[in-house]
């Protein structure tokens, strides 16, 4: 993949990964199944409980799996841009009356009514244009949200740069979501994904009223 990727590219990067590795988190640019599930687990730590999710580039829907492992049993709704992953997920979950899968396009607006929109690994490959991207899926995430939203990014903190990948300076992220978004965001920037590993992303978490 080059370093400046268009819709078109990435579709086709994914639908590339997901032929050469099938239903895995490999398919879905992740090292291993422990780091993808590590940033599931501390997206979903943005409630004690929860009622409703939708997720912004679900991928295979894993997150689901993985939130079914820990006790949920509300609905879920995932969106994704690459026909594949989403044909692949609504046939998973074909059984389950609690999943919706849909194929999402470009920045269409988001399905509302979900407590919770989350969204895992989406802001990490570099784009003509990362930070306009950034901010407009987090306006759409937010504007669909009823409670609030819960994702992740690179951070500008790191050592060694992935040309590939976009970094970016977590506290810019901070103040777009406090002053431009008009929420009460959460910075959690104290986690590594594996045991010793480096912090080289943060997460967010943005309600939309202050917490008591
Ligand atoms: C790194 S993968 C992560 C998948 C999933 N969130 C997970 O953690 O298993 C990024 C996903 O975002 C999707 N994606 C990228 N841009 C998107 C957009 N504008 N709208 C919806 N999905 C998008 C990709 O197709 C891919 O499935």
């Amino acid at each position: 993949m080059s370093n400046e990727t268009g819709q078109s590219e990435l579709i086709e990067h994914y639908q590339s990964l997901l032929a050469k590795h099938g239903d895995s988190p490999q398919a879905l640019q992740y090292r291993d199944a422990e780091t993808q599930i590590a940033r599931f687990k501390i997206l979903s730590e943005i409630a004690p409980e929860l009622n409703s999710v939708l997720d912004v580039g679900c991928g295979l829907g894993h997150l689901y799996l993985y939130l079914k492992s820990v006790g949920f049993s509300g609905q879920y709704v995932g969106v994704d841009i690459v026909p594949e992953f989403a044909e692949m997920a609504a046939k998973n979950f074909k059984e389950d009356p609690n999943v919706t899968i849909k194929l999402a396009s470009g920045l269409d607006p988001l399905p509302t009514g979900c407590d919770f929109v989350m969204l895992s690994g989406v802001f990490n490959n570099r784009m003509p244009d990362n930070k306009s991207f950034m901010e407009a899926t987090l306006h759409r995430m937010f504007t669909a949200a009823e409670k609030g939203i819960a994702f992740n990014a690179m951070t500008s903190y790191v050592d060694y740069h992935d040309d590939n990948l976009y970094y970016v300076d977590p506290m810019e992220v901070f103040a777009f979501c406090k002053n431009e978004l008009g929420g009460h965001p959460v910075l959690r920037h104290d986690y590594v994904l594996s045991e010793g590993g480096f912090p080289f992303e943060f997460a967010v978490y943005v309600y939309k009223e202050p917490q008591y």
